[in-house]
């Protein structure tokens, strides 16, 4: 059963973001959401690196971090369950990674994350956001049809794959419309 409760995001960031969360399987606290800091990326690329055939390198979350782009850690239990990385720009947000380390999966993270972020992307004054997406992968296109996100283009050959390059689905969802 689903129920608002109140998430207060650490950091610079004084703006708090309603999460609407549902019971999270096997967790003993509610996730917590905070900023990611450097200190932070032996965690992520363990994470990173085991859900991910074509990860993200260290460098690409210091170059995110570096940027000044949204990138914040969930935890339970002060351990590493998941993150995010979104650009938010000239009202236009880009979700860049959404993440969640494969033995918390399919509990409802990837849901709550994704609410996070798109009312962190709305209270930063975004009022649309895109994504990129191989179409190989079900369960973030699920997950992203569900919350309403659209295909608006395909970006051909965008991704190294297995057997050459995959294709891109760019999802998009107007953010005044929720
Ligand atoms: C995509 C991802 C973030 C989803 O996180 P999650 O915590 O497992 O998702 P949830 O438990 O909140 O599930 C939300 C919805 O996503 C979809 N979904 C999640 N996992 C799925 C799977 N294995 N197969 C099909 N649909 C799935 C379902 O629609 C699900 O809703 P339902 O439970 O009512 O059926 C997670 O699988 C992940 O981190 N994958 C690897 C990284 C990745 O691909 N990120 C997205 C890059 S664009």
């Amino acid at each position: 059963m689903e129920s608002m409760r109140r998430c207060e995001p650490s950091g610079t960031d004084s703006q708090r973001i309603a999460v609407t969360r549902v019971n999270i399987a096997g967790m003993e606290s509610a996730p917590r959401y905070r900023q990611m800091t450097a200190a932070d990326l032996d965690a992520v690329i363990a994470i990173e690196n085991a859900i991910y055939p074509y990860p993200w390198t260290r460098g690409n979350f210091r170059d995110s971090l570096a940027a000044g782009y949204q990138c914040w850690m969930v935890e339970c239990g002060g351990g590493a369950v998941g993150y995010t990385v979104a650009m938010v720009a000239a009202g236009e947000a880009f979700l860049l990674n959404l993440s969640v380390a494969r033995t918390w999966q399919r509990r409802g993270l990837g849901r709550e994350l994704l609410d996070f972020v798109l009312k962190l992307a709305r209270n930063h004054g975004a009022e649309r956001i895109l994504l990129e997406v191989r179409p190989s992968n079900r369960a973030a296109i699920a997950l992203y049809s569900s919350a309403g996100f659209t295909e608006i283009a395909v970006r051909r050959g965008y991704y190294p794959a297995g057997s050459g390059r995959e294709d891109a689905i760019v999802l998009q969802l107007d953010l005044d419309e929720k």
